[in-house]
């Protein structure tokens, strides 16, 4: 069997392949292969493990060939993918779900409290020797006991936020029209999440109707003074528009984990705003999880060579 890895993955996952496929090509750059590059590559594979880095589409799947039989990826989210192009030329797609679910909500809290506290912003004036002295007025932030949090797409990482800010005293309300309520969050509609949260956090994936969801429309809907979150896709967020809102200061700040693209280049506005806070797709950037997203690809993986189901298919219908 041909199988091509698109990175150095850790060793949980890597180890597990190789036991079962010793032979396979693996791409040990820093940088993810160029478009050229993947294209040769996966040129006769059976299967492919690959990263969110890499555009997987009918195109690539053409120049592997019709002896692809599986798409790993190493990712819960599959918008790199055209999964209906796979589903068409009968190809399973793995991803990651629910291994990643707490470090993702980790992060999105760990960016709420760090932009609502302006953690980021006191270690640069401390760095740059401007602290002279405690001032009553220095920095000041919000609170979160007794503040809403609204959080956009109620799914598993977006209930797990919920279940955390229950923790702090949170007033929870949600908005997705196919999640049931959870930890204590109420469902209300979107306008009226943006109208009375304090905090919004982004959990939606990023699909044609999410794309650019938070608009300028959007912002303008949220409260004076409140903070956005977004861990689940850069391209879900209209930046331009955030940009108009931040440097404005029609709300307080927002945190990124996530940006379009990735990564953002050192020159874009958002850099120039000390309410802006950017971190490099880290959601999921634990050790043990990182360590169970590598085993879940490689079980799709070996799972896809070897003819079997994979144990987390994103088109199972491609076994009817
Ligand atoms: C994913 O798996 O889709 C995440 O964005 C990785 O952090």
């Amino acid at each position: 069997m041909k199988i091509f890895i698109t990175r150095i993955i850790p060793d949980r996952g890597l180890d597990l392949v190789k036991e079962h496929f010793p032979t396979c090509d693996i791409w040990s750059a820093e940088m993810p292969p160029a478009r050229e590059e993947l294209l040769q590559h996966v040129r006769g594979m059976d299967g492919l493990l690959c990263l969110l880095t890499e555009k997987i589409d009918a195109e690539l799947m053409d120049a592997a060939g019709s002896q692809l039989k599986v798409i790993s990826s190493m990712s819960v989210g599959m918008d790199h993918i055209d999964v209906a192009a796979a589903t068409a030329r009968g190809i399973p797609v793995g991803n990651t779900p629910g291994v990643l679910t707490d470090a993702t909500a980790d992060m999105a809290i760990a960016l709420l409290f760090a932009s609502a506290r302006r953690v980021v912003e006191g270690e640069k004036y401390v760095r740059s020797g401007n602290w002279k002295t405690w001032n009553p007025k220095l920095l000041l932030g919000a609170d979160f006991v007794g503040a809403t949090l609204g959080i956009v797409g109620f799914g598993r990482i977006g209930q797990a936020v919920a279940k955390r800010a229950q923790g702090f005293d949170m007033r929870v309300i949600y908005h997705d029209p196919s999640a049931q309520s959870a930890y204590g969050a109420q469902a209300v509609d979107l306008n009226i999440l943006l109208r009375e949260s304090d905090f919004v956090s982004i959990h939606v994936p990023l699909t044609e109707k999410t794309r650019h969801l938070v608009n300028a429309d959007f912002l303008a809907k949220m409260k004076l003074n409140s903070i956005l979150v977004n861990t689940s896709r850069g391209g879900v967020v209209d930046q331009v528009a955030l940009y108009d809102v931040l440097k404005s200061k029609k709300i307080f700040a927002a945190a990124l984990d996530v940006t379009d693209p990735e990564p953002l280049p050192t020159d874009n506005p958002l850099f120039e705003l000390e309410n802006c806070l950017i971190v490099p797709h880290l959601g999921s950037a634990s050790q043990h999880t990182r360590d169970m997203m590598s085993l879940l690809a490689a079980e799709n993986l070996i799972a896809g060579l070897n003819g079997e189901r994979l144990p987390n298919c994103v088109n199972p219908e491609v076994y009817d």
